[in-house]
């Protein structure tokens, strides 16, 4: 059985939890793309070379959830040639048999067009800033000026651009509980596949 769901969105959105449920709800596999883009942006050196060599063990650094690491990943991530060594691994993540859940930023667009669910989670930028300075604390007003510049860069870039696939059925989750944003998505990937939500 091969059935991919794709969900892309900004930073901060929810993708991450609302991903990981999903695929334990339904027994696929997750792919977190955005630590392929972060490893590769702290590794350093030429950012190009680091995509064509990552190793698994690089996706497990401690220091990959970081804001600045989240930067260096967004700067990378506008580089084509970065973008194109890692397509191949997640073309092949997408299509293994038993089911996956990719979550990035051009997943639904570019990744896996073919995706059987797509969804695009998104909150306001206060809600996601909000959201991210709960856990890493620090100056909120500093967090939410990277939330934007972050989107700025990931939607304004030429290659791959974070935006809706045409298809995409968009998840606003700014006055959700994760609970709720969670169950909507589980109700929408249940219907692709024909399912009752909850059976
Ligand atoms: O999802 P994240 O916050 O871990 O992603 C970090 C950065 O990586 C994000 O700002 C842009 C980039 N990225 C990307 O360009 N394409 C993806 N599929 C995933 C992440």
């Amino acid at each position: 059985m091969i059935f991919t769901v794709a969900i892309d969105g900004p930073a901060a959105a929810g993708k991450g939890t609302i991903s990981r449920e999903v695929a334990a709800r339904f027994g696929f596999a997750h792919l977190d793309t955005g630590l392929l883009y972060r490893a590769v942006g702290v590794l350093g050196g030429d950012p190009a070379q680091a995509a064509r060599t990552l190793r698994p063990e690089d996706l497990t650094r401690a220091d990959l959830r970081s804001l600045e690491a989240g930067q260096a990943a967004s700067r990378v991530a506008a580089i084509p040639e970065v973008r194109a060594a890692l397509v191949d691994f997640q073309r092949r993540f997408a299509r293994r048999p038993g089911g996956a859940v990719l979550d990035g930023r051009d997943i639904g667009t570019v990744i896996c067009p073919e995706a059987e669910a797509k969804l695009y989670v998104t909150a306001s930028p206060q809600v996601r800033a909000h959201r991210r300075w709960c856990e890493v604390g620090g100056d909120e007003a500093n967090v939410l000026a990277e939330v934007q510049e972050r989107d700025a860069r990931d939607m304004g870039r030429a290659n791959a651009p974070l935006r809706p696939a045409q298809d995409a059925v968009i998840l606003d989750t700014s006055a959700m509980t994760i609970d709720e944003a969670v169950a909507r998505a589980v109700a929408v990937i249940a219907a692709r596949r024909g399912e009752h939500p909850y059976a």
